[in-house]
Order: C-alpha cells, then sequence, then structure tokens
C-alpha cells in the first residue's frame, strides 16, 4: 500500500503545490481530494534552454500535472467549477502540457454553479463576514449535505441536468430576491451553458475510486494532495472562520475512497511564519513593520484573490495541535529564507487565557480572539539562504530554529524550502 497524503499545517498557503511538484517524480498518481478553484497553489518551472522560468497557479488541477509521467485525479470531495477546470486546461495546453489520459475527474464530485458564486458573495456582505474566496465553495458544499446537489455524473444526462438545475436556480434566486434582496441567476442562460459541458468533461470523468484502488493493488504510488490547512477545516479549525470542507489527511480517505489502511505516511507543510487570508483569530498577527516585511519579503499575496495576506509569528501552540489531528510525522518548512535578515524571530509556545496558561489549543474564534501569545524568542542568521543548497551548510543560528519547530512539535525534519524554485529545496537525510 502506497499513499501519501500532504497538507497544509497552517491556514493554507504553506507552499504546498511546490512540494508536490517535488514529489511527483517519485509518485504515479496525485489526487486532489477536497476544495474547489479557491485553491492556489503556486508551482515553479525552470525555463528550458536559457529560457525564463514559468510560475503556473493552479486551483483544481493537482500539481502533479507537470511530470509526463503522473496521472492526476480530482477526487469526489473535491467541488468543481467546470468554467475555472476548463479555463485551467486549456492554459496547461497552450504550455503544451498533456491533459488529455492524464487527468480523471471523479463522476461523483460536486458541481459549482454560477449560483453558488452569487450565494457566496451575497451571504459576504453581511456583518458576519468570513472572508471567503468568492468561488462559491460553501454553497455548493451546502447543496451536497442538503442532497440537492448537482455532481458531474449529471453533465452526462441533459434531461437529469435540465431538472435538477432547474430546482436549484428556482430555489436560489428566492434566497437571493428575499433574503440577500440582490442579482438573480438566469435560468436559461445556466441551462444553456452548463448542457454544453458534457461533451468537453466527458473525456475526463471518471470512477476515480476504482480507478485509485485498482491503481493499489497495481502497487502504484499515489500522493493525495490536500488543498487548504487543517486550521481551515471545517471540523478542526477555527470555525466558524474555515473552509467548508476537511483538508486535514481524513478527508483523504472519503474525499478520494481509498482506505485509511492504504496510507503510509503524511507529511505537513509549514511555513516558516504565519499567514491567514480572510477574517477570524491568528493570535500571532503582526500588523505593524514586522507583518508588513514578511509580507513584502513572502510576497504574501493570495494566488487565487490578489488578497494581501495577514502576517505574523510562527505559532507552535496551533503547529503541534496540527500535528496531532492530522498525525503528521515528517514537516516540510518553507520559505525560510523570507526570515533571511531579521536580527530576532519569535516563535509561539504556548497561549496565556487571562492568569490561565492554556494546555491544549482552543479551535472556538471567541476563545482564541481573547488568548495571549507567549513567545520564545531565536536569534537571526543574518545570512542570506536562498542560494544554500544542503542542509549542513545552512547557518547554524537556522538549523537551531527549524530543529526547534520539529522538537517541539515532535516531528522529523524531511525538507526545508529556500524558494519557489524546485532547485531551492533541501532535503534532510
Ligand atoms: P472559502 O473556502 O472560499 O469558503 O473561504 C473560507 C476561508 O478559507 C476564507 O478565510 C478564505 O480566505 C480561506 N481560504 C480558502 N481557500 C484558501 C486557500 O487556498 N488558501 C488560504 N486561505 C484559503
Ligand atoms: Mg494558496
Amino acid at each position: 500500500m502506497s499513499v501519501q497524503i500532504i497538507v497544509g499545517a497552517q491556514w493554507g498557503d504553506e507552499g504546498k503545490g511546490k512540494i508536490v511538484d517535488h514529489l511527483s517524480e517519485q509518485v504515479d498518481i496525485v489526487a486532489r481530494y477536497q476544495g474547489g478553484a479557491n485553491a492556489g497553489h503556486t508551482v515553479v518551472i525552470p525555463g528550458k534552454k536559457g529560457k525564463p522560468d514559468q510560475e503556473y497557479i493552479l486551483h483544481l488541477i493537482p500539481s502533479g500535472i507537470f511530470h509526463k509521467h503522473v496521472k492526476c485525479v480530482i477526487g469526489n470531495g473535491v467541488v468543481l467549477d467546470p468554467v475555472a477546470l476548463m479555463s485551467e486546461i486549456e492554459q496547461l495546453k497552450k504550455s503544451g502540457i498533456k491533459i488529455e489520459g492524464r487527468l480523471f475527474i471523479s463522476h461523483n464530485a460536486h458541481l459549482i454553479m454560477p449560483y453558488h458564486k452569487l450565494l457566496d458573495t451575497a451571504r459576504e456582505q453581511g456583518i458576519d463576514k468570513i472572508g471567503t474566496t468568492g468561488r462559491g465553495i460553501g454553497p455548493a458544499y451546502i447543496d451536497k449535505y442538503m442532497r440537492t446537489g448537482i455532481r458531474v455524473v449529471d453533465l452526462l444526462d441533459r434531461e437529469v441536468l435540465c431538472k435538477k438545475l432547474k430546482r436549484n436556480i428556482e430555489a436560489s434566486n428566492e434566497l437571493l430576491t428575499k433574503v440577500y434582496h440582490t442579482d438573480i441567476a438566469d435560468v436559461d442562460k445556466i441551462i444553456q451553458e452548463y448542457q454544453e459541458f458534457d461533451k468537453k468533461i466527458d473525456p475526463y470523468i471518471k470512477d476515480t475510486a476504482a480507478f485509485l484502488n485498482d491503481a493499489l493493488k497495481k502497487k502504484k504510488r499515489i500522493l493525495a494532495e490536500g488543498a487548504q490547512g487543517a486550521l481551515l477545516d471545517i471540523d478542526f479549525g477555527t470555525y466558524p472562520y474555515v473552509t467548508s470542507s476537511n483538508p486535514t489527511s481524513g478527508g483523504a480517505c472519503t474525499g478520494l475512497g481509498i482506505p485509511p489502511t492504504a496510507v503510509d505516511s503524511i507529511i505537513g507543510v509549514v511555513k516558516a511564519y504565519s499567514t491567514r487570508v480572510g477574517n477570524g483569530p491568528f493570535p500571532t498577527e503582526q500588523e505593524n513593520e514586522l507583518g508588513a516585511l514578511l509580507r513584502q519579503q513572502g510576497g504574501e499575496y493570495g494566488a487565487t484573490t490578489g488578497r494581501p495576506r495577514r502576517c505574523g509569528w510562527l505559532d507552535l501552540f496551533s503547529l503541534k495541535y496540527s500535528v496531532r489531528v492530522n498525525g503528521i510525522e515528517k514537516l516540510a518548512i518553507t520559505k525560510l529564507d523570507v526570515l533571511d535578515n531579521l536580527d530576532a524571530i519569535k516563535v509561539c509556545v504556548g497561549y496565556k487565557l487571562g492568569k490561565k496558561t492554556l494546555t491544549h489549543f482552543p479551535t472556538d474564534a471567541q476563545t482564541l480572539d481573547k488568548v495571549k501569545p507567549i513567545y520564545e524568542t531565536f536569534k537571526g542568521w543574518k545570512t542570506q539562504t536562498s542560494d544554500v543548497r544542503k542542509y549542513q551548510q545552512l547557518p547554524r543560528e537556522a538549523r537551531r530554529y527549524l530543529e526547534a519547530i520539529c522538537s517541539y512539535t515532535g516531528t522529523r525534519l524531511w525538507m526545508v524550502s529556500v524558494g519557489a524554485r524546485r532547485d531551492q529545496t533541501l532535503i534532510v537525510k
């Protein structure tokens, strides 16, 4: 059995795309198991024969697509926006990447429709904003769990599709007009547009759970690619400021239809500091010059929405929680180079709530809003690390910082990333 799961250990944007791209060399299949086009996975591909490097931002297609031998799966746990998918396919094809015969989409994945995006945006006009990406994720999962969702397989049956679409658009329009007093979706236009997807999407549709289990029998290696991060998990994240799926490792089994017994290892990706996009508690946030510096040095702007990311110190207390919830054994620590110029680096090692020191990470927003981080300070290394290629060549202070992260969380340091390029990757034996 050979499934590795890659999870984001913070609030997303840890650099999973790069790590998945790296690991793709050694696997046969890369599979996305949850979320949708809210994700933005950045992969930098080295330019051939002196040409400049090329940066790709993937929202739906797994980051393994850049390796010819890899097959990619969009699992049943994903909510799929056919418009976003087609534009991503076109963009990749233009760059000479072969998609047909390499990308398989679960017939059971739910579809994101234009009215989901309208509902997402309308809800965000109220006072209790989550700060969503506006991609219709929450409303699509609502339909799934309401048992009224439209799935990929429905695209292939025009009659069924029209019936379900009509019912759902009418229901959404009721909400949009009566509750949110906003624009409504055009029934005929949507029916017309989405009927056209049958032929376009047909070559990619598969019973991906059967495909993955067959592959396991044939001893193929599978990489399950999580989107977002553990602290955005609908069950384990900082609810209600979360996404509507399970980015944590358990989600890989339900989102792909593979048994837990097939999973060999879980790799957590964590940034050397913290960021968060959207609203919700962020105890180590630095709304000051330091936060601005991290944002500028780290290029911390949303890959999907372009929003500036909130930045702060690394929070080991929440990371330890994330390690437990996911069962993370190995850590990939990214963007170490962003800290290169700092004299001192703080990490949060616990929370105080009034006079009390907390023993567990609280996930309710009310408590998290009130906690005060307890910091430990590390000496900065003040040396450029982006050209370092071997772990042992990193400055001693940097190694001390990295090793402290692993020792606190009870994990093994497996990889360090010092830049976006493929060669800026240090494997720690
Ligand atoms: P939604 O997933 O669009 O519903 O957004 C819910 C919350 O998750 C918001 O705070 C978003 O900013 C955040 N979020 C969703 N996807 C990502 C991601 O890929 N990276 C970082 N934050 C995300
Ligand atoms: Mg991202």
